[in-house]
């Protein structure tokens, strides 16, 4: 059966504090929007991404990255419920499913999805709700059942009474629907609640109102389901995040020397035996090939592909670039917009300068194999080094060096016998 998403994305994210709308904020340079999106695009055949609160940033956002999304506004924004039945018109003659998710819940998995919608389809459900349990459920809509343990309502926090508010399993926000079943559900509901909004939660009431197969999938990872209200947030729910990344690594036979001291992006894929030392950043996608040593203090930025049996060590920073097999970046070094070929040596300290910053230009340096870049060079780009090539320790490269040549600058050393005994005399 076809599946479309609706992602809502329309509230005001009042407690970031901030003037980026709360999805376009950032884990591991990826917004919080573009995770929810990654998960579902390849599940869904459409998704419709639900704008209000700086809606054209967030639409921007959208146009530009994500070619299967649309984006659709709700002004004002009354709820939930509301911002989903913005999407009725668009959705007018469709008869497949829905999936809702809300913009601001970047860690629910692709397989978790899956198992969802499997869930849903199983037990021919009309309406399925996720819910998991917490021990403090404080904040979420609770989940409330019959005697026979059938779905009965949502409550929000602040319309529940005290016994309500004892329950600990709770609404995580993602709900698949047989659109065809419950569109109708949209115009009837109302905001006769504590905050005056049109709750998407009351849609359970509705299917049982009438006579729909309306079920809830427990999720027992509640972690995934971690929404994004604060900066406080947002950092725990890197850390969760970092924490699922590392330990995946490792299963796959990744040695991660101190896991509380490294951090790793989601689309980063890293080969059997690489080592891993502390309070290395890995940031953005990345692929790294088998048997590499990466840092102790690595920080590799987005877009780098790295071979095997490579060493990144302390203090290096590495962007956008191809590193070939057994070539060795070992310390203080900067490469950036750079093909680097096998069995190359980079010398302390060395730099790529791959940025002008008058005309605002970005230009590439290549070094192919065997090349030998003496300590503390900087490679003035756009630059070639031709193979087996070496370049003397402190020199400006400004132009291309043929292969297996010695390029140098050099002013000549100057001695000055007993200079210092003399001053001293002084
Ligand atoms: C909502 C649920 C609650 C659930 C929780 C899970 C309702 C009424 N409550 O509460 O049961 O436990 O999510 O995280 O649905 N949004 C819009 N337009 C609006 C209002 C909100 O697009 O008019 C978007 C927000 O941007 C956000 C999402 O909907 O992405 C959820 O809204 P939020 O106000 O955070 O709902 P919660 O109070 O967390
Ligand atoms: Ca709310």
């Amino acid at each position: 059966m076809d599946i479309k998403s609706v992602i809502l994305a329309a509230g005001k994210g009042t407690r970031m504090k901030s003037q980026t709308p709360k999805v376009l904020h950032e884990i591991y340079g990826k917004t919080l929007l573009g995770y929810v999106l990654d998960n579902v695009k390849n599940i869904t055949s459409e998704n419709f991404v639900i704008v209000g609160h700086h809606a054209e940033e967030v639409e921007e956002f959208v146009k530009k990255n994500y070619t299967n999304a649309k984006t659709v506004l709700q002004s004002p924004q009354l709820g939930t419920g509301h911002a989903v039945s913005m999407v009725c018109p668009e959705l007018e003659n469709y008869e497949g499913l829905v999936l809702i998710l809300c913009g601001d819940t970047p860690l629910i998995r692709e397989e978790t999805l899956r198992e969802f919608i499997n869930f849903h389809t199983e037990n021919k459900s009309d309406l399925t709700v996720m819910s998991t349990i917490f021990e403090n459920p404080t904040n979420y809509g609770r989940i409330i059942r019959e005697a026979d343990n059938t779905l009965k309502c949502i409550v929000e926090e602040k319309d529940a009474t005290a016994e309500e508010k004892a329950v600990k399993e709770v609404n995580a926000g993602i709900y698949c629907l047989n659109w065809g079943k419950i569109k109708g559900a949209f115009s009837q509901l109302t905001s006769n609640n504590a905050q005056g909004e049109y709750y998407l939660t009351d849609i359970i009431e509705w299917g049982k109102k009438n006579s729909l197969n309306v079920n809830a999938y427990i999720l027992e990872n509640n972690e995934e389901i971690f929404g994004i209200n604060s900066r406080i947030n947002l950092a725990e729910a890197t850390k969760i995040l970092t924490k699922r990344v590392l330990n995946d690594l490792m299963v796959n036979g990744v040695t991660i020397v101190d896991p509380d001291s490294t951090w790793i992006s989601p689309d980063t894929t890293i080969g059997q035996d690489t080592i891993i030392y502390p309070s290395t950043y890995i940031e953005g996608t990345n692929k790294i090939g088998k048997n590499c040593k990466i840092g102790p203090c690595a920080h590799l930025r987005g877009g780098v592909e790295i071979f095997d049996n490579v060493k990144i060590g302390n203090f290096v920073e590495v962007k956008k670039a191809v590193i070939k097999s057994n070539t060795n970046v070992g310390h203080l070094s900067y490469i950036g917009d750079s093909e680097l070929g096998s069995h190359v040596n980079i010398g302390a300290g060395t730099i790529t300068a791959n940025y002008d910053p008058l005309s605002k230009v970005k230009s590439k340096t290549t070094l192919k194999d065997d090349v030998k870049i003496g300590s503390n060079s900087v490679l003035v780009a756009p630059v070639t080094v031709e193979e087996g090539a070496n370049i003397g320790a402190g020199t400006v490269v400004t132009k291309d060096i043929p292969a297996w040549s010695l390029g140098i600058t050099r002013s000549p050393l100057k001695v000055f016998a007993d200079w210092v005994k003399n001053k001293l005399a002084d």
